[in-house]
């Protein structure tokens, strides 16, 4: 289901699907690497870890056959940084009756001792714990992998038996919760409610991200600490570079000077024709998210590697003339897909209603392809448009002058939020209609 990267300060986890899987296990390296396009297995990686990546497509095509419903559970895990390929874990089979979850474990020594593998091994066990089912997780690696081993034992793991003439190491749940070295993430300690398919169902909380184009630039400091106060989510940083769009807007100096003022979220849209030039500044400069324009072509899929690589979160935009299908190859590559509703460049534009198609379509994209990707919405979002567009998919809402314009910013920050979670639940029940809180209603209600 969830085949967003596992980002790790250091580290992208890149979990394949099925169709990876199956494309590794029938071409090998060089038709995954073709496949992915995004990253190279290191050329120095030794032969012997190759022939055993090599070796196990028997045992992957096996595993794909054996659970052929179980999306998350039959995929291998290649640990990326830097654009390149240095270890990997996996394959994970589903986790078998008594609930144990397999995990061969490997990683190039040159990249030892350096805190790879406990940043990796951390973020594979809170994945793996993330699911109810499973109580035990098992890895393994070379008997002269000392380094491994290492950090294994200092992870809690234990020997717990053997493996085709290796060390077999496993961590309980209960070793797991209570780990010192390995603190779960808070909610994982109440993990045996958790059920991780089931979390990335439910419907989301609605996101808001006021725009900072429209605050007062001759006082842009209190600006920004204005939408911190007002409990927004994001705050919507918009670069504009007088080609892409007919209009220039601020540079990485006030995203600089923005965060200088803020812990918020920042979401940055390059409106921008050369985004290469400007991402390694911007995300100096303080950004979590970067979103780029599709239109952009041949660039796309590299521009999304390169935010990838400097560790944040991917965001593709699309321009009201394009047509949405362009999107449809990088969904599973990205975290927030960004339609466009008016045509970009200025604040204050009118909202382009043939748009909802469009979020209808990613909406549905994102459901039948299992993917997780928020769906933003940025131009002329009011508090109609806004729930039309909940009403439509969309989770995340960009707002100018619809918000800033409000001389209480917080209260129509929260008037959004419940207006769009409103209209949001009704998608998912539309029984609730029948209680007499149709989505039209809720549009109204000023
Ligand atoms: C449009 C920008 C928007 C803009 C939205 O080019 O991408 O983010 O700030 O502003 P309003 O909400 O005023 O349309
Ligand atoms: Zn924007």
């Amino acid at each position: 289901m969830n085949y967003a990267v596992i980002q790790t300060p250091r580290l992208q986890i890149h979990p394949l699907s099925r169709e990876e899987a199956r494309i590794f296990a029938t071409e090998g390296r060089p038709g995954l690497e073709k496949h992915l396009g995004l990253f190279r297995f290191d050329p120095q990686l030794p032969e012997q870890w190759l022939k055993e990546m090599e070796g196990t497509p028997q045992y992957i095509l096996q595993q794909l056959e054996k659970h052929p419903n179980e999306p998350l559970w039959n995929t291998g895990w290649l640990f990326i940084t830097d654009q390149r390929c240095i270890g990997s874990m996996g394959f994970a089979g589903s986790p078998d009756e008594s609930g144990k979850v397999f995990l061969g474990y490997w990683i190039d020594e040159r990249y030892q001792n350096r805190g790879y593998m406990t940043e990796g091994l951390r973020a594979m066990a809170e994945w793996a714990f993330a699911d109810p089912r499973v109580h035990l997780m098992t890895a393994n690696t070379p008997v002269d992998n000392v380094a491994s081993r290492r950090v294994l034992e200092k992870n809690r793991f234990r020997v717990i038996g053997e493996f085709e003439g290796h060390p077999l190491y496993g961590l309980s749940r209960a070793d797991f919760i209570h780990s010192t070295f390995f603190p779960p993430s808070p909610q994982l300690k109440n993990s045996a409610k958790i059920d991780s398919q089931k979390q990335m169902l439910k419907p989301r909380s609605m996101i808001i991200a006021p725009s900072l184009l429209a605050a007062n630039f001759s006082k842009i400091g209190l600006e920004v600490l204005r939408v911190q106060l007002s409990k927004a989510d994001w705050l919507h940083l918009d670069i504009m570079d007088g080609h892409f769009v007919p209009n220039i807007s601020f540079g990485p100096e006030v995203v600089r000077i923005a965060r200088a003022n803020s812990r918020m979220f920042f979401d940055v849209h390059l409106m921008c024709s050369r985004p290469e030039i400007l991402i390694e500044p911007f995300v100096k400069a303080g950004a979590d998210s970067l979103t780029i324009h599709v239109e952009l072509g041949d660039k796309v899929e590299s521009l999304i590697w390169k935010i990838r690589s400097m560790g944040k979160k991917v965001g593709l935009a699309v321009n009201p003339p394009t047509n949405i299908s362009t999107v449809e190859p990088y969904l599973d590559k990205i975290d927030t897909l960004l339609v466009m509703t008016v045509n970009p460049g200025f604040g204050g534009q009118a909202f382009i209603e043939e748009m909802i198609p469009k979020v209808q379509q990613v909406y549905s994209w994102r459901a039948e392809k299992g993917l997780c990707y928020n769906i933003e919405v940025d131009g002329g979002i009011n508090f109609d448009t806004a729930v039309e567009c909940a009403a439509a998919g969309a989770d995340a809402f960009v707002s100018g002058t619809g918000l800033f314009g409000k001389r209480n910013l917080k209260a129509a920050v929260k008037k959004m939020r419940d207006m769009t979670e409103r209209a949001s639940k009704i998608r998912e029940n539309p029984e609730e209609i029948e209680k007499g809180s149709s989505a039209q209603s809720v549009g109204n209600r000023k």
